[in-house]
């Protein structure tokens, strides 16, 4: 039986299609990372981005999660840099900083450096989720990959930005060099994610962490259609596609319109108003404040229990999920119970 048949009846998989479920499925985006002791010993000299090309190390760390928390589905451990490094663009990860581009991407020049992705340049991928499907049987793999705009907004700033001073030039200044960057980005992205299903991913998340920093108007004119190309290269598969930002809620109706079977919704937007804004027809997934996660267990039960009524109010399939990643001094407990605690609320 194929990973993807295998975990065709589990409670995620079944929640992302609006079926019934025996409780509300849970998993953490950065369920896998610095919160978890175990993981900061396996790290331990290892480089970010050395790690994520070592499949044993990706197969152990993608797992830890799964093993200690009992989350409803694992998200393949990587990082939405590594299409880029894998195709050449020298680029980094710094602790506490994040991506930085060497030479960052600014002219119509820069774009010969973006050569489309061949799964050969990312076999340590298709090793490492075909060990984690081995592994895990019934409980479905995450795979992901960053939307072009997240991606276009590393590479043309250099690293983190605030701002996106230089992205919005680009955008504004040189739409027709803009189209062609993100377009090259889509194609990268959606071989990425054609890497990670083929190898037995049950379900795809794009994450466009940064989309947020767009009016809808533009978002549709310069984000949406390199974005909706991304979600039509994974259509053919059938598994679930997720779509994720940060202050998207201006935004939902459009990132459901991309392409998703599930709409990512960070704390700033609760499930029932975000269903209106997405629409029939999609799932939600999310929403809770992963700052609450340092409150005490009772504020955090009634935080976690509000989001269950909203999606009950909502009255579409729902993921539990944070808003957005876990914060790396998130007391791991407190993870642990949050899962039990919307498993027990959930029931049937
Ligand atoms: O558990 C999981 O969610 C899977 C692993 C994962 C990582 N990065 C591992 C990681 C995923 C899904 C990502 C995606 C990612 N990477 C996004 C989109 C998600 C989001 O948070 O919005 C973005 C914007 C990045 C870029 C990036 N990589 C940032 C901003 C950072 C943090 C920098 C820092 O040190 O604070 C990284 C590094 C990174 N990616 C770490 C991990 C576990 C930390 C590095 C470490 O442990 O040494």
């Amino acid at each position: 039986m194929s990973a993807h048949q295998q975990t065709a009846a589990s409670p995620f998989i079944r929640a992302c299609r609006g079926e019934s479920v025996p409780h509300t499925p849970v998993w953490f985006m950065r369920q896998a990372g610095r919160s978890l002791p175990e993981y900061l010993k396996v790290r331990e000299g290892v480089p970010m981005l050395e790690s994520c090309m070592r499949p044993e190390l990706v197969t152990e760390i993608t797992l830890q999660p799964v093993r200690r928390h009992g989350v409803d589905a694992a998200v393949y451990f990587s990082d939405i840099v590594v299409p880029l490094k894998a195709i050449g663009i020298d680029l980094d990860i710094k602790p506490g900083v994040g991506p930085v581009v060497a030479d960052p991407v600014r002219t119509r020049a820069d774009l010969a450096r973006l050569r489309p992705l061949e799964p050969d340049d990312v076999s340590y991928v298709t090793e490492a989720v075909g060990m984690l499907t081995a592994e895990l049987g019934a409980t479905p793999l995450i795979g992901f990959t960053g939307a072009p705009f997240t991606l276009a907004s590393y590479l043309i700033e250099g690293g983190p930005s605030r701002t996106y001073e230089h992205t919005k030039a680009m955008m504004y200044g040189e739409p027709e060099l803009w189209a062609d960057l993100v377009d090259r980005l889509a194609d990268i992205a959606a071989a990425f994610l054609t890497v990670q299903i083929e190898a037995g991913a049950s379900a795809v998340q794009v994450f466009d962490s940064w989309a947020g920093a767009l009016a809808p108007a533009d978002y549709r004119r310069y984000a949406m259609p390199a974005s909706a190309k991304v979600f039509d290269a994974a259509a053919g598969y059938g598994v679930p596609r997720i779509h994720f930002g940060v202050g998207t809620g201006e935004l939902l109706g459009l990132m459901g319109e991309a392409g998703a079977d599930v709409v990512g919704v960070d704390w700033r937007v609760p499930l029932d108003e975000a269903a209106r804004r997405v629409g029939p027809g999609k799932a939600l997934q999310g929403n809770l404040d992963p700052a609450v996660l340092f409150a005490p267990t009772a504020a955090v039960e009634t935080k976690a229990q509000e989001v269950l009524d909203a999606a009950a109010a909502a009255g579409t399939g729902h993921v539990f999920n944070l808003g957005h990643g876990v914060m790396p001094n998130t007391p791991p407990d407190a993870l642990t119970r949050l899962v039990d605690f919307v498993h027990r609320a959930t029931a049937v």
